[in-house]
């Protein structure tokens, strides 16, 4: 990769001078052009007062708009959110358990999208959890049985974010379809690594936030919903943001809005679209599919390199089912990771699977290996 094209972003990340970051499945990289944005978001606060809604108001709607392109969604079907847990909690809100009372989804499900859907077995739920044969992987034949006409919602994750395990979304999306029961997409672990068109997987709903690939920072989560639902549901997780005239104020039913607007809630978090704006704009303009390109050569570099050194590798090695992350792990790995990050060598680890590592369009090949010696001179 001597003539790498994707480094010509590289110098809008500063920070990456300073350190070795392989920590964008869990925190991208901060755009130097964020701390503009959000000087941005300040000025209209202390200039404009009150009248700075004007223009942040249109920035809810610009920060979907930015989302739809980069996950190939029809324009009005998504909706800004703080974070993950929110969306599945509006959601959730959404749905009537008397007829259909099954929510299944995997057992490597990230933590906080279960707790939601547990917590809604106080409402009639019921959880089906889906075992994973190996802990690293999802047979989709699996979730695909314990789908049936019971089932009201699959909460899956395109990406498990413990191993970087692809899963098979279509064929677990078609399976619900033709059962009557919605596919809530969790993006997280694929925004901005891997190309996504939300419509052409044929999920009900996707979710994601800014954090990880999109280089975004907190605050800027995001739903996607299918076209023809959006007018179907009427959450019960609501605010005035999600009425048809929030500044009526009519009393004392929500009216919802006719649109994707009436997902919302309350006032949104202005100053995180604005931080998000940089990352968003780059992700795009460098290409998901380019950043994927790169994303397969890279963490086939780091495969080699946790094979060279002898350690276990609980990630995907097929391209196909292989994620933006390289999961490794050897006795002691936690304690490891603890020094690389106080050394800079930014990465984190997850009990049961060991060290998570994720280059980037903005990642230098030699600093895998520079990564790798680090680890081998702390193991001493
Ligand atoms: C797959 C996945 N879902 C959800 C989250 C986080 O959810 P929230 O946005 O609610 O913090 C993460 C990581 O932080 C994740 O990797």
């Amino acid at each position: 990769m001597a003539d790498d094209p994707l480094l010509a972003w590289r110098p809008r990340f500063p920070s990456l001078e300073k350190c070795v970051h392989l920590i964008s499945h869990s925190l991208g990289c901060v755009p130097a052009k964020a701390e503009e944005d959000l000087a941005e978001y300040f000025d209209l606060w202390s200039t404009r007062s009150i009248t700075a809604w004007d223009e942040w108001i249109p920035e809810v709607s610009r920060a979907a708009a930015r989302i739809e392109k980069i996950i190939s969604a029809p324009a009005g079907t998504v909706a800004m959110h703080q974070n993950v847990s929110t969306v599945m909690s509006v959601l959730a809100s959404c749905l009537d358990y008397r007829e259909r009372p099954r929510v299944v989804y995997e057992s490597l499900m990230f933590p906080t999208v279960s707790y939601v859907w547990k917590a809604e077995e106080r409402r009639g739920a019921e959880v089906v959890l889906v075992p994973s044969s190996d802990g690293k992987t999802v047979d989709a034949d699996a979730v695909c049985a314990a789908i049936d006409e019971r089932t009201i919602a699959v909460p899956i994750q395109h990406v498990v974010f413990g191993t970087g395990f692809i899963q098979d979304v279509k064929k677990i999306a078609a399976r619900a379809k033709a059962v009557g029961a919605h596919v809530i997409l969790d993006c997280y672990q694929s925004v901005g690594t891997i190309p996504l068109d939300v419509v052409d997987l044929g999920v009900s709903f996707a979710c994601g936030g800014s954090v990880k690939y999109l280089c975004g920072g907190p605050g800027a989560g995001w739903l996607y919903v299918r076209p023809d639902l959006i007018g179907q549901f009427e959450p019960r997780v609501t605010g005035w943001f999600g009425n048809a005239h929030p500044f009526a104020f009519t009393m004392p039913e929500q009216t919802y809005a006719e649109g994707v607007m009436r997902y919302l809630g309350g006032t949104p978090a202005i100053a995180a679209l604005y931080q998000s704006r940089a990352g968003h704009a780059i992700i795009a303009e460098v290409g998901v599919s380019r950043i994927r390109d790169k994303s397969l050569a890279m963490t086939a570099r780091a495969i080699a390199l946790v094979d060279e050194h002898g350690f276990t590798l609980n990630s995907p090695r097929e391209e196909s089912r292989r994620g933006g992350s390289v999961v490794f792990d050897f006795v002691g790995a936690a304690d490891v990771c603890r020094e690389l990050n106080r050394r800079r060598f930014f990465c984190d680890h997850r009990p049961g699977v060991g060290i998570r590592i994720a280059p980037h369009f903005y990642t230098k090949a030699e600093e895998l290996d520079l990564f790798f010696a680090e680890v081998q001179r702390i193991r001493g």
